[in-house]
């Protein structure tokens, strides 16, 4: 039965929008209490005193926790990349706005929120720093996925002797995930072991960090996870409100919920951090790149160490003998960065595919034709050869789809009634993210089918995927076959998150059923044996089940991430937006986007799909609305709602035209897979910078582009 490749709609949408999918903040338990956070109300100094009285004595409380009665906890962990170093309430010491200085444990929510009013916390107030521009003179190397710094051939004499060169200063600001579901967290403690449910993107990891942090054995933690109402990076790590919703269960010695306030969630996991990224580029005139340097800078917080590596996207972008980057971290008073939806690459081509336009308008060259002479054939950085890039293809198709051709090179010529239209492409490319996975299958004398692995379902359509491809291994239809999902008791699934679970889970999915599928043809001794007949085999073995356990890995020469030495893989795409900018207002508006986009095979047409045109979305946030300002003389985010943090809306978002140039990459997995959703996110922001420099003439350098910048 073909299924793979079928755009067979999420299962979990039913379930959701019946309200049978449950999130951790619907988990109810025989004397369940709440827990509120008390954050700091300064950025940085020491707590001189904490008055709980007050707060004891209100009704309903049963336990205010501070750094003076929580048991010392493991620390500093040896993680990122699972959580954070720092854990709270360990210590006096404040370091940014909204850390945690207290937890209130009351029999409901109401007495808890109304009781941690209460706690009267005083500070010796020390001197802070927030806006991380203040101290580029303090730039420091942190560790993150990618190295630092990478150096081949001599920039600087190349940029001497180009005939053409760009050196801009480009930047991206503050964003926060703002997922629709907020942090929540149930932990409940039974004969020493923690059970915890948690919204997050990966249960492994949470368990990891807990096991260090409580220390005991890991398969003494119990994470699950049903349902995530959006992670797109927030829900990653281990974040020090679920560390406390443990602490805070143990301590009571009965089940504590923990469901953070919508302003704590600006505070209480990381966020997308502003970047500043200096570019240079060199050319001969026929536009032959001679020269890429691109650095980047970032704040981390004060404890906590995050690099948001922006040129992990120029890297492996274009063919150029010289090339080199260097990213480093400025420490301010705020909560620790995290990813956020296409890290890395998704604010680094801000960088380089603007400087790129510039590029070709110094060059009076076609935007999409100086990309297409500098295509890379291999990875300029480090030499790999790509797997399966079909990137040409993506150029031409958005060329074609979108009209390209009749654009008209000069800014500010192509306009309608009291619109200035603007045309702007980018590139889009992102590693592909590779982790072992392990799955196991089983089939009952029914011939039901069940997958289980401890993957988790974050709304990108994991779980519909997982059974599509243990369905077509099978040949069975969907309905067949189940999923169980979400629990660190199950076969190890990676994090969700890097846009690696469709590949790397996947594959090891692929394999359980693969080896099940064996084994029901050795048991019937038949090469030709019909689905319809497998219960029937199972019966006969005498066995209830059958059972097998499959896995997969990247080869044995590949890094952290999962990229071989002797490859590079990512994922490609062609991104083409227009513009319109009434002349009056101001004010872009995005009214058509076309996205070509290469990630190998799609298992489904239609997630796949999903996955772009949301990630579309995220761009346009990214170039016009995403901004989450800090009042750096509080030293606290501005507004710390909905309100004051805009996202696009359907009114923002145009019908998009997304496709995908299909080929299967078999050096990337067995499925022919490779990295897919967070690809969509990427490449959208400098589309857009480029179509508004192409309506108005003005070159915006900083993102999101907003009115008074037109002026
Ligand atoms: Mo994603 S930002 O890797 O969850």
């Amino acid at each position: 039965m073909k299924t793979i490749g079928k755009p067979i709609s999420r299962l979990d949408g039913t379930w959701k929008v019946t309200g049978s999918a449950h999130y951790a903040a619907d988990v109810v338990r025989p004397g369940l209490t709440h827990a509120v956070i008390v954050g700091a109300t300064i950025p940085a100094g020491e707590i001189i005193s904490i008055d709980t009285k007050t707060a004891e004595a209100g009704a309903g409380v049963i336990k205010v926790l501070t750094y003076q009665n929580v048991p010392k906890l493991a620390g500093p962990l040896d993680s990122p990349p699972a959580g954070q170093k720092m854990m709270p309430l360990q210590s006096p010491v404040v370091t940014f706005e909204g850390e945690p200085v207290a937890v209130v444990i009351a029999e409901t929510l109401e007495e808890a929120t109304e009781a941690a009013k209460h706690v009267r916390v005083d500070y010796r107030a020390a001197p802070f720093v927030t806006d991380y521009l203040q101290r580029r003179d303090q730039a420091i190397e942190v560790a993150g996925f990618f190295p630092n710094d990478t150096k081949v051939g001599d920039v600087a004499a190349a940029l001497a002797m180009a005939d053409r060169s760009v050196t801009e200063i480009y930047r991206t600001s503050d964003r926060h995930h703002n997922a629709m579901e907020p942090a929540a967290s149930v932990a409940e403690w039974r004969n020493g072991e923690l059970f915890l449910t948690t919204a997050t993107q990966g249960v492994q990891g949470n368990r990891a960090v807990l096991a260090q942090l409580f220390a005991v054995e890991p398969k003494r933690i119990h994470v699950n996870v049903d349902f995530v109402g959006g992670g797109f990076g927030c829900k990653g790590w281990l974040w020090p409100h679920q560390a406390l919703c443990a602490v805070a269960a143990r301590e009571v010695g009965r089940p504590v919920k923990l469901v953070l306030q919508r302003s704590q969630d600006f505070t209480s996991h990381g966020y997308q951090p502003a970047t500043e990224q200096t570019v240079s580029l060199g050319a001969k005139s026929d536009g032959t790149l001679t020269a890429v340097r691109h650095g980047s800078l970032n704040p981390t917080s004060i404890k906590d160490d995050y690099m948001e590596t922006c040129a992990t996207a120029s890297r492996p972008l274009y063919a150029t003998p010289n090339i080199e980057s260097s990213s480093r971290a400025v420490r301010v008073n705020r909560n620790v960065p995290t990813p956020m939806r296409a890290p890395h690459e998704g604010p680094g081509l801000v960088g380089i595919e603007i400087a790129m336009d510039e590029l070709a308008y110094a060059l009076n060259l076609d935007p999409l034709e100086l990309r297409l002479r500098n295509y890379a054939e291999k990875d300029p950085t480090d030499g790999r050869p790509f797997s399966a890039k079909r990137l040409r293809e993506c150029y031409t198709e958005g060329a074609r789809r979108f009209g390209w051709s009749r654009r008209t090179m000069a800014p500010g010529s192509m306009k309608e009634g009291n619109d200035l239209i603007g045309w702007g492409m980018a590139t889009a490319i992102m590693q592909t993210f590779r982790q072992p996975a392990k799955a196991r299958a089983s089939i009952d004398t029914d011939g039901l089918v069940t997958i289980e692995g401890s993957t988790q379902e974050i709304g990108t359509g994991s779980v519909t995927i997982a059974i599509q491809i243990a369905a077509e291994v099978l040949n069975l239809p969907v309905e067949r076959v189940q999923l169980k999902w979400g629990n660190t008791d199950l076969p190890d699934a990676p994090m969700t998150a890097g846009s690696t679970t469709t590949l790397s889970f996947g594959s090891a999915v692929h394999d359980a059923a693969s080896k099940l599928r064996d084994k029901l043809k050795t048991l019937a001794g038949s090469e030709e044996l019909a689905p319809e007949a497998y219960g029937e085999w199972v019966r006969r073995s005498g066995a209830t089940s059958l059972v097998v356990d499959g896995e997969w890995a990247p080869g044995g020469d590949s890094d952290a991430i999962g990229q071989p030495k002797t490859k590079a893989l990512n994922s490609y795409g062609a991104v083409f937006v227009e513009v319109r900018i009434d002349r009056d207002l101001l004010i872009p508006r995005v009214v058509r986007g076309v996205g070509v986009y290469n990630a190998g095979r799609i298992i489904n047409p239609k997630t796949a799909h999903s996955q772009m045109i949301g990630g579309f979305t995220w761009g346009i946030g990214q170039a016009l609305l995403e901004h989450t300002p800090m009042d750096h003389r509080l030293g606290r985010y501005l507004s710390k709602n909905f309100a004051g943090a805009l996202v696009p809306v359907n009114a923002d978002v145009p019908a998009l035209d997304v496709s995908f140039v299909e080929e299967p990459d078999f050096e990337s997995s067995v499925l022919g897979a490779r990295g897919i959703g967070e690809l969509g996110a990427t490449a959208v922001g400098p589309a857009i910078a480029n179509a508004v420099f192409h309506a108005t003439g003005k070159r915006v350098r900083e993102l999101p582009i907003r009115p008074e910048m037109l002026l």
